[in-house]
């Protein structure tokens, strides 16, 4: 593990493989439950309450103390970000950041914002909703991460995400399709996920504050397949999902491996569709004709088209 302070990166092994980056490109999210120390979550609490002080590693170029101070008691306490065992124990948790880097390639540049969606409890669930500034696409230029510093059961109301729901905005189930899928778990859980995924707050009955910290961290290098390769793994019998979500997934994947241009559907049963029952690989792998999948739809996300179909690098 590196950690370069001037330039705000970190470097390290990757930690996934094929089939965990596909996990990624199809389900939305990756979950680490309680991978943060005990200390490290405790003071993280303290810190969040008020009742820690405050120890900057460094002071960022044109700030002041006050700054530092002002950012502290907003919503946004982006200066926990400054502190030392905050950077070592939540920011470069290993398994977490292996993960990171692995989807993200060489030098990681490190959150520079942070929110805090701490609430106090009981409260009914939030909303199902995208970020305001969800954008959707192939590209994956940076991951976003939720980390709970206390224990978070589902009576606590930790955040849910439904699975696969952030390639193109859509409606939530509000009767519940099977694939909302909650963060509950112990004191430094992390759950790193598509900025795009459909959340909201769940609902809590018990009585306490449920703390916890949203940021993102930032691709720097070129998409390239330079994470853990296995030499069984077959890019035609790998699972991007069901029909309607794997063609989506399957084009982050061609991107992130630095193929996303050349990336072609040709529909029905060819790649990347896959049936355990076919008697072979399927058609269509790695095909040079074919189809851009659609990921602008309406465009309700006011973003403009790329400049050429098939333009995402
Ligand atoms: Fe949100």
């Amino acid at each position: 593990m590196t950690y370069d302070q001037g330039a705000w990166q970190f470097d390290c092994e990757p930690t996934l493989d094929d089939d965990q980056v596909i996990q990624f490109c199809r389900d939305g999210y990756l979950t680490f439950p309680g991978v943060v120390d005990a200390e490290v979550n405790q003071r993280a609490c303290e810190w969040l309450d008020g009742s820690a002080t405050a120890e900057p590693s460094f002071v960022p170029a044109g700030m002041s103390q006050a700054d530092l101070e002002r950012i502290r008691a907003t919503h946004e306490p982006s200066t926990i970000l400054l502190e030392n065992w905050f950077i070592r124990g939540v920011l470069l948790e290993s398994a977490v950041a292996g993960a990171v880097r692995s989807l993200l390639g060489a030098g990681v540049g490190l959150p520079v914002l942070v929110s805090d969606h701490s609430v106090d409890c009981p409260a009914p669930a939030g909303e199902w909703h995208y970020d305001a500034d969800a954008v959707f696409g192939p590209e994956l230029r940076f991951v976003e991460a939720f980390y709970f510093p206390q224990d978070t059961p589902p009576e606590l109301g930790p955040t849910e995400v439904l699975t696969s729901s952030h390639y193109e905005r859509r409606r939530a189930d509000p009767e519940g399709d099977g694939t909302a899928v909650t963060s509950a778990g112990p004191a430094g859980t992390i759950v790193v996920h598509h900025q795009t995924i459909q959340h909201r707050k769940g609902a809590s009955s018990a009585a306490g504050r449920r703390r916890m910290l949203k940021y993102s961290y930032w691709r720097s290098a070129p998409p390239q397949r330079d994470w853990i390769q296995r030499a069984d793994f077959d890019p035609r019998r790998a699972d991007y999902g069901v029909y309607s979500v794997a063609r989506y997934a399957a084009h982050i994947y061609a991107w992130l491996c630095g193929r996303g241009d050349d990336y072609r559907l040709v529909g029905g049963q060819g790649w990347p569709a896959y049936d355990i029952d076919q008697a072979g690989p399927a058609y269509g792998y790695a095909s040079a004709a074919g189809y851009v999948p659609d990921w602008r739809k309406d465009n309700d996300d006011d973003y403009a088209q790329p400049t050429r179909v098939g333009d995402y690098r």
